[in-house]
């Protein structure tokens, strides 16, 4: 790892289908100014893509990795015990169990290799691109003051009353 340079969030999907809950991810982070790189890496369609990918994610100035998959999602525990960078896992929902299959094996990793999982779906997308930023935000003070905003309108756009 370069340490002069800007640490990078590197987006992974399972499969092309992903990307419409993963493009909500780099909505977010490009929102908060975050680097942000996207690949598409199958555990078991293209594993040696993934082993490269991940073996070298340290020395390619990745700072958090986001792995979201679906149906039996070994992506982000299998980059996970490839590296040391953080992983955070989205499950994308399936189309036989609705996603509960993608949670379950995100979530359920045994002790020793962790994957920070998200919620299913959209949620779960924005949420890892928000974790992501506040990892970053720990070395990157522009990040940290653009969370820091988003949070103040956030809370900002709920009305005291309801009409
Ligand atoms: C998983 O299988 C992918 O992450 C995707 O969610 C799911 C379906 O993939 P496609 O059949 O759409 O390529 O590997």
């Amino acid at each position: 790892m370069n340490k002069n340079k800007t640490l990078k969030v590197s987006i992974v999907m399972g499969s092309q289908s992903d990307y419409k809950i993963m493009r909500l991810c780099v909505k977010t982070l490009k929102n908060l100014g975050a680097v942000v790189e996207t690949k598409i890496i199958s555990a078991h369609r293209t594993p040696k893509r993934m082993y490269e990918y991940a073996s070298k994610a340290e020395k390619n100035n990745i700072g958090v990795i986001i792995a979201g998959a679906g149906g039996s999602a070994h992506l982000p525990g299998m980059i996970a015990a490839l590296t040391s960078v953080p992983v955070l896992g989205v499950p994308v929902e399936s189309k036989k169990l609705k996603g509960l299959d993608s949670l379950l094996s995100i979530a359920q990793m045994p002790k020793g290799v962790p994957v920070g999982t998200l919620a299913i779906g959209e949620d779960g997308a924005i949420n890892a691109a928000l974790l992501a930023a506040s990892i970053l935000s720990n070395t990157d003070r522009k990040i940290k003051n653009k969370l820091k905003s988003w949070r103040k309108s956030q809370t900002k756009s709920i009305k005291k009353y309801p009409r």
